[in-house]
């Protein structure tokens, strides 16, 4: 409340002071609240005062030392603070303002200058109240929104794998292996990776995205070959390891990080782990980029 009804803390240790201060204000309308010292003061800031007048000589601790609390405290920070002073010396009210003081009063107090004084710190009060009270809002708002946007994007994500999953399966489903063996193939994958790279949380979203993928050359690969219940011949093991160059050509060209990605697990996923085959592009980083680590991947899958 910064009108009439606000509160308003007067810490002094000058009796004359406290009342003459508390005569001027209680005609006016404002609720008034003394202190006769800096702990009875700190106690009487916690009520919530819209304005506090802090005396410079109080014993124990002085006004500056009790400026300093207030304007530290979590809820007295964006009160203003006057400094009730009998002295005019500039060194006084450096001190005054550098502890956080808002503005001065010499002491005797005058009653039409204590009055505007309080009239327009009360409406600068008000003014600081309404801007924390918009900044609230619109942290509120700017919390809510992103929260929103997260779980728009997991949703997203969630339909994204799925899609993968699907589509995945749809090219092994000529295959021997069920669909439960790409998502269990994938999560594997991404297990195995942590171990690799722990900290690297998009490293691994994209191994759990991209290594679905490995076999979705086999689309390509006709079925005489594909479903041929004995061993492979030389022609048709020539046909079948087509599968990994007719997947990275499925994949090309994307921006996408995790189909890219892709690309090089559905070219590389049956080399051996002398990084011999590797592509060009993947070789000599130190990251365990997914040309080098693939291939070890996948030859420890079941
Ligand atoms: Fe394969």
């Amino acid at each position: 409340m910064t009108g009439p009804g606000a509160k308003i803390l007067i810490a002094d240790s000058d009796e004359v002071n406290l009342r003459l201060v508390e005569a001027v204000l209680l005609p006016l309308g404002y609720q008034v609240a003394l202190a006769r010292d800096g702990d009875e003061a700190l106690s009487r800031a916690q009520e919530n005062p819209s304005l506090i007048f802090v005396s410079s000589q109080m014993p124990k601790m002085d006004g500056f030392g009790l400026i300093n609390q207030l304007k530290t405290g979590q809820t007295t920070k964006h009160t203003p603070v006057v400094v009730m002073t009998p002295s005019t010396e500039v060194e006084v009210r450096l001190t005054a303002l550098q502890q956080g003081a808002d503005d001065f009063l010499t002491k005797p107090i005058e009653k039409v200058e204590l009055q505007a004084r309080v009239h327009s710190l009360l409406r600068v009060k008000a003014y600081n109240d309404h801007v924390e009270t918009c900044q609230h809002e619109v942290e509120t708002e700017v919390t809510r929104r992103t929260e929103s946007l997260k779980q728009s994007l997991d949703k997203i994500k969630t339909a994204s794998l799925d899609t993968i999953y699907r589509l995945s399966r749809a090219a092994e489903f000529k295959d021997t292996d069920t669909g439960a063996h790409i998502e269990r193939m994938s999560h594997y994958s991404t297990a195995i990776a942590r171990k690799v790279a722990p900290n690297d949380e998009r490293f691994l979203e994209n191994i759990l995205w991209a290594s679905p993928m490995h076999d979705i050359g086999k689309i390509g690969i006709p079925d005489r070959v594909l479903q041929k219940p004995g061993k492979l011949d030389a022609d048709e093991w020539e046909i079948m390891r087509r599968h990994t160059v007719m997947g990275a050509e499925i994949l090309k060209d994307s921006d996408v990080e995790f189909i890219k990605l892709g690309e090089v697990i559905a070219l590389s996923h049956h080399e051996k782990w002398t990084a011999a085959a590797i592509p060009r592009a993947s070789r000599g980083r130190t990251h365990p980029c997914p040309g080098v680590l693939w291939p070890w991947l996948m030859s420890s899958m079941p």
